[in-house]
């Protein structure tokens, strides 16, 4: 991956840590031959489809092609940029980084400059709202219980009542409009020029892991509708990849082991204020894959507050099986009708809070209790009702010891026999691609031919054999453009005299698809042995050129009639007689 930091110092980097060790720490591995295998991370699959190499320093998942070194596996995993991957891998072996002069802003990427322009966004909200325009809006906050210190803490501010303001604040610092388009915080007039999106507002900043400002919601002052406006997606914010105030909330998240859920921006400002520090917000939309596993890195038990008795009750507990796919632990508090957490620790206090996070029940209980407020557990109907939803939840339970105890449990608590639970359970489909996962996220495997993969394979195992595969192979014969970039690099490295491995050569492509290729050829199977390796690169090498004939004669051949249906005689007798030396040559 080109950029600022030395090759060498990459080289340097991944060559000191193991990626075994680096990726145990985050799933667990289990060996398997001279590899180690798991369960992919970055797909849903039952069965361990995901490998890494401890010998090749890389990761390879046959399930969705994900696959990588070091680096890549933690920008994937963590979310990490390539600088911020490099970074934590040098400081964890050992190696020091150069210091770069800042970028400035023209050369900065297009994502460092929205994290400055929604920085400079909330910094104008936050004096409005302690000017006097922001009278009114500080009032209200105040007489919601929310302190002085509070607004301050989480950068609360007023969008004010204008067309204009912030636009004018930004312009008079010289940002691009289309800038400011692109951090979603302007919108384009139908009669030419722009408006602010957030008017009359208050604005509740999001933050980041990182407390980089990413997106905004802003409220309104009174009963009017829609009462939040917020950010749409832009290239720093996805809704559905984070949580509001985990970056406050992620220390005491890990050192209380259990992480609160709540809705709304108020729901986590009232409690935290009041010394409930291990609390996030999911922003009013159903809990995704990826806040699971958000999480996930601080604590992997969760306690999700309801606001009881609630229409959509058992759709919203349906999204809470993202954690039990996620194997953690989820429980549930319901709230008195109409009260939510904001209102809850203001009428009773954060004791009482506490009590009942400490009090939540199982996903399991609190779901059966609900069903059976719902349905009769008595009637027949009703326990099939029930059984089946049960079983929903209780179907994406990974270990089969634990599942079988929830089907042992929902038998007693149904009076149900417990083989029929088996049977019922057994046919529900497994849910290849659950909600907040998308069927995008899985790649087709590589089409790419066996045998470039394979003599690729073979110079990365042995760089002996390139020069040899030089003599009659050039880049460009590789008919994967992919391919031929790789094998390109691979004889320039070696014109330089260097012996590079695949996790060190992939650091020199930004593209998953050329990182894959080369994972993917280096987890083939099938590697000859010594006695006939001479005999399979001379027949790898031969198919390569026969293909490599057969396309150049379709091309010629679909030239050829395009110069006949053109009457062109010059260009005509020239294409044949290429056509001819080709056949020849053969
Ligand atoms: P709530 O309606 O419960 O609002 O929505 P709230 O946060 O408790 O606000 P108060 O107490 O009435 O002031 C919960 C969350 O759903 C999202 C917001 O993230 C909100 O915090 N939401 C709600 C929207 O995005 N848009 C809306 O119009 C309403
Ligand atoms: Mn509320």
């Amino acid at each position: 991956m080109p950029g600022l930091i030395p090759d060498n110092l990459l080289e340097d980097i991944l060559n000191r840590v193991d990626i075994v060790e680096l990726i145990s720490g985050f799933i667990p591995l289990k060996r398997s031959g001279r590899n180690f295998k798991a369960c992919c991370p970055f797909h849903q699959e039952k069965t361990a489809s995901f490998m890494v190499s401890p010998d090749r320093q890389i990761y390879h998942c046959f399930g969705c092609g994900e696959s990588g070194n070091a680096f890549k596996f933690l920008m994937k995993y963590e979310r990490l940029e390539f600088p911020e991957a490099v970074e934590f891998l040098a400081s964890r072996a050992g190696v020091e980084l150069p210091r770069f002069e800042r970028q400035n802003d023209a050369a900065a990427g297009l994502t460092t400059q929205l994290y400055r322009i929604n920085e400079l966004a909330a910094d104008f909200y936050e004096g409005i709202l302690n000017s006097n325009e922001g009278i009114r809006a500080k009032n209200y906050l105040l007489k919601r219980g929310i302190t002085l210190e509070t607004i301050k803490n989480f950068k609360l501010g007023f969008a004010p009542e204008r067309w204009d303001g912030l636009i004018n604040h930004l312009r008079q610092k010289e940002i691009n409009l289309s800038l400011i388009e692109k951090a979603g915080l302007i919108l384009a007039k139908d009669s030419g020029g722009y408006y602010d999106r957030f008017r009359n507002r208050i604005i509740f900043p999001i933050f980041d892991i990182k407390s980089r400002p990413i997106g905004f919601g802003a409220r309104v002052l009174d009963d009017s509708l829609p009462k939040y406006v917020n950010s749409p997606e832009t290239p720093v914010y996805t809704k559905g990849k984070n949580l509001y105030g985990l970056n406050f909330a992620k220390d005491s998240i890990r050192d209380s082991d259990c992480a609160v859920i709540v809705e709304g921006y108020l729901d986590f400002i009232v409690p935290f204020q009041s010394g409930i520090k291990n609390i996030a917000a999911s922003q009013g939309t159903a809990l995704t894959t990826d806040q699971a596993r958000l999480l996930k890195r601080y604590t992997h038990d969760v306690v999700v507050l309801f606001d009881g008795d609630s229409a959509g009750e058992l759709a919203a507990l349906r999204s809470l099986d993202i954690f039990i796919e996620e194997e953690m632990n989820v429980r549930v508090a319901g709230l008195p009708k109409g009260v939510d957490p904001d209102s809850y620790v203001r009428i009773h206090g954060a004791q009482e809070f506490k009590t009942k996070i400490e009090k939540a029940q199982s996903l399991f209980d609190y779901k059966l209790a609900v069903l059976k407020g719902r349905f009769d557990c008595r009637d027949v109907q009703g326990k099939v009702k029930i059984s089946a939803s049960m079983l929903e939840t209780i179907n994406k339970i990974k270990n089969a010891v634990l599942r079988s105890e929830y089907i042992k449990k929902l038998s007693q608590e149904l009076d149900v026999n417990e083989g029929a639970l088996l049977q019922e359970v057994s046919k529900i489909k497994p849910e290849r691609f659950p909600s907040g996962i998308t069927v995008n996220a899985v790649k087709k495997i590589s089409n790419i031919s066996p045998v470039e993969k394979l003599l690729i394979k073979l110079m990365l195992e042995e760089s002996e054999l390139i020069s040899r595969i030089r003599e009659h192979l050039d880049p460009q014969d590789f008919k994967d453009e992919h391919a031929s970039r790789i094998v390109s690099l691979m004889f320039d490295l070696a014109d330089q005299g260097k012996e590079i491995g695949p996790h060190v050569l992939i650091n020199h492509f930004a593209e998953d698809d050329v990182s894959r290729l080369v994972c993917e050829s280096m987890f083939m199977p099938e590697s000859p042995s010594e006695e006939h390796k001479e005999k399979v690169i001379v027949d790898c090498i031969k198919r390569i050129k026969e293909e490599r004939v057969r396309l150049k004669k379709q091309v010629l051949h679909d030239q050829i009639k395009v110069a006949q249906g053109l009457g062109d005689e010059e260009k005509l007798n020239r294409l044949i007689e290429e056509f001819h030396a080709l056949i020849k040559k053969r």
